[in-house]
């Protein structure tokens, strides 16, 4: 049965069926900025091609990130004002400076060692499922490199990076029923982190270290610094962003390995391909962008791919429709590990908010899949994967897998 526009279904219980391919390529060829309604809040623009992504993502003067965050829902004013105090609801000029003091935390000398300590890392993981056959990737394997990094990046313990994990799980898993989050335990998540946060940062006034939370208690320029207050809101959304995202990452790219056994054979052969696997990443991320979307808020009245939109409408962009647009990307639905270029849109349309932690994730990805494929080439799916119930986070929340490690 063909798709018409009035069962188009952005919301949530779409997503936990499968990212809707279906219905992005209906949008783009069809309503490219479509109106969808929403059971509880304003409705919104979905803007599903790649260049009017590319677009929003740039004009931050039409399309504020601030006005009304950059979360789909609706938010009470005390809430808002709460999220504006994070870099990806700030616009410039408040977004500039907030940026540069924290890209003064991410010193490239730092963030350099923590690449070169990424193979250990994930060796290490790999160490851990030794003797093992049914495994479920994602908490054995997706989940643990990017929180091991990110607990080196801000001084966490690694014994703590359980906390984290579970700070991460309640502050994005509201909508899906498996995390049993209520609105509240976000909240307390977040009062958690932030006091975890507060006694880190004491720590590193009084006792100074090479990590990025040393860094950024002492960040300054011109005279200026984050206020505690900065901190720990920068502190939250590193946990998320840092850690969900690329976590998620892992997991897509080795389903899509378990559903293309050419693509695992060709990545097994070329193992040692340096060419290959930097390619094969930057597809890995075209095809498993691992946020759906954010949202916009038009300033003024405008257009964008002919539609008129009204001062005050939401925008919301679509990155996994824009990474399968045919009109940027030669045969989109194939998984090609040599696509060169790939500019895909999934660490952002390359605008002011462009990813802090592209780089960071590209080698975590490359690495922990890389390493993983090398120690168990002979890996098959062992059951279905499940997905998680959001509007938000492309999640998989399990993924059981055989190492049919017979060595
Ligand atoms: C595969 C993993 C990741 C994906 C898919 C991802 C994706 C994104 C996207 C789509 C944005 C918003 C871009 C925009 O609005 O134009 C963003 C912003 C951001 N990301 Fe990532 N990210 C990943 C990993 C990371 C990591 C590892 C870190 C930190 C260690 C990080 C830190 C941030 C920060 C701080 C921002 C806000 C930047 C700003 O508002 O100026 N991300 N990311």
């Amino acid at each position: 049965m063909s798709l018409s526009l009035d069962q188009i279904d952005l919301l949530e219980d779409t997503w936990e069926r499968a990212v809707p391919h279906d219905q992005f390529a209906l949008l783009r060829a069809e309503a490219p900025v479509h109106w969808h309604d929403h059971p509880t809040f304003q409705g919104f623009w979905a803007v599903t091609r790649y260049d009017d992504v590319r677009t929003v993502s740039r004009d931050h003067t039409t399309f504020s990130a601030e006005l009304g965050s950059v979360f789909l829902q609706d938010m009470a004013e005390d809430q808002l004002e709460l999220v504006r105090m994070t870099i990806l609801n700030m616009d410039p000029p408040k977004h500039s400076r907030f940026r540069r003091l924290v890209s003064a935390g991410f010193k490239p000398r730092m963030i350099n060692a923590l690449m070169d300590h990424i193979q250990e890392l994930a060796d290490g993981i790999c160490d851990e499922l030794e003797g093992k056959d049914e495994i479920e990737f994602v908490e054995s394997v997706a989940a643990e490199l990017p929180l091991m990094v990110i607990c080196e990046l801000l001084g966490v313990p690694v014994e703590d990076r359980r906390l984290v994990f579970d700070w991460s799980n309640r502050m994005v898993g509201a909508q899906d029923p498996d995390f049993r989050v209520t609105e509240e335990d976000g909240e307390a998540a977040m009062a958690e982190i932030y006091m975890y946060c507060d006694a880190l940062a004491a720590d590193r006034r009084e006792h100074p270290r090479d990590d990025i939370m040393s860094a950024l208690v002492e960040a300054e320029i011109d005279g200026d610094k984050l206020t505690p207050e900065e901190l720990n809101m920068f502190f939250v959304t590193l946990v998320v962003a840092g850690n969900e995202t690329t976590r998620n990452l892992i997991a897509h790219s080795m389903q899509a390995i378990l559903e293309f056994p050419e693509l695992k054979a060709e990545l097994v052969a070329g193992i040692d391909d340096d060419a290959l696997w930097a390619s094969a990443t930057e597809e890995f991320l075209r095809w498993g962008a691992s946020i759906h979307n954010f949202r916009r808020t038009a300033t003024v009245d405008t257009t964008i791919g002919g539609q008129d939109i009204k001062a005050g409408d939401k925008v919301v962009i679509y990155y996994p429709s824009a990474n399968r647009d045919p009109d940027h990307f030669t045969d989109p639905e194939v998984f090609d590990p040599r696509r060169t270029p790939n500019d895909h849109l999934t660490f952002g349309g390359g605008g002011t908010h462009f990813c802090l932690g592209a780089n960071l994730a590209r080698a975590q990805i490359k690495t922990m899949v890389r390493t993983f494929l090398r120690r168990y080439p002979d890996v098959t799916a062992a059951g279905d994967h499940r997905r998680m119930r959001s509007d938000f986070v492309n999640g998989i929340k399990y993924l059981p897998v055989s190492l049919n490690n017979h060595s």
